[in-house]
């Protein structure tokens, strides 16, 4: 599969679960320009078959190289960044929980999920918009892990797609600056996700970070009751010149750690 088919598959799995992301793309796209994506991120549990290695398998096959690690204790997890050999193809952010961190009770809620996985799923690229591949959790499991991680709750819901997309401001036609980014988001009416401040990262970082809160959705949940919850959210992402004059190709752990609150449960959500 190549980078162009992954990502309009992805893309299309992402707008139909989180129309906003459509219409967003849509207020920065004109007559002669369509946004450019900096990047797209992925959660996972870390354990087999959907763990990060057994993910990973699929971007290296498509000409994609581990570039960078971040650990997030808090939050309890771990993530790789890559970045595709052509330069041409946007980067990617694959996080997994570290599941023996959380209490014994929710092990064994993810344990059960995992175990109905079925290794064939895991085996194709398709795997990165397959969504969930277990039964829907209770409402009831939902909020208990909910509890300990919102991350948890967040992936036994929604499975394996892309969390989010990012435009990149870098590309935008004009004069790249976040605060116009974000200032427009605003005008338009979207909610931007405020942890760390609404623009994360400074120029010294190298990288300036943006994003939505993730749009509220109605969910079904085992049993057959529905719940409006937080789905994807969209990201804007100012790369800064490094030293030798390249755009910084990384991530900032410290605004990264934010950038995850954005699926955070929010007024709206109630
Ligand atoms: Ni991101």
């Amino acid at each position: 599969m190549n980078t162009t088919e992954f990502f309009q598959q992805l893309w299309a799995d992402y707008t139909t679960l989180t129309p906003q992301a459509a219409s967003i793309h849509e207020l920065f796209c004109d007559d002669n320009y369509t946004p450019r994506n900096d990047h797209v991120a992925f959660r996972t549990f870390n354990i087999s078959p959907i763990n990060l290695l057994a993910l990973e398998v699929h971007l290296l096959r498509m000409g994609y190289r581990r570039y960078e690690a971040y650990q997030f204790e808090e939050k309890k997890l771990e993530a790789w960044s890559y970045s595709h050999v052509s330069g041409q193809a946007p980067r990617v952010f694959l996080s997994q929980l570290q599941v023996e961190k959380l209490s014994k009770p929710a092990q064994d809620i993810i344990q059960g999920l995992v175990k109905q996985v079925e290794p064939a799923q895991v085996g194709e690229p398709q795997v990165f918009w397959s969504g969930r591949l277990w039964s829907p959790p209770s409402w009831e499991t939902y909020n208990q892990l909910l509890a300990e991680s919102e991350y948890a709750a967040w992936l036994s819901i929604f499975g394996l797609r892309a969390n989010h997309f990012t435009i990149s401001i870098n590309h935008l036609p004009e004069e790249p600056d976040i605060q116009t980014v974000v200032n427009r988001l605003i005008q338009a009416g979207y909610n931007l996700n405020t942890a760390g401040g609404v623009i994360k990262g400074t120029p010294a970082d190298l990288l300036q970070q943006a994003s939505t809160l993730a749009e509220i959705r109605p969910v079904t949940f085992a049993g057959g009751d529905t719940h409006p919850i937080p789905s994807c959210y969209y990201e804007f992402a100012l790369r800064h010149p490094d030293a030798s004059g390249q755009l910084y190709d990384g991530f900032v752990a410290a605004s990264a750690d934010r950038i995850f609150e954005s699926t955070h449960q929010h007024p709206k959500a109630a």
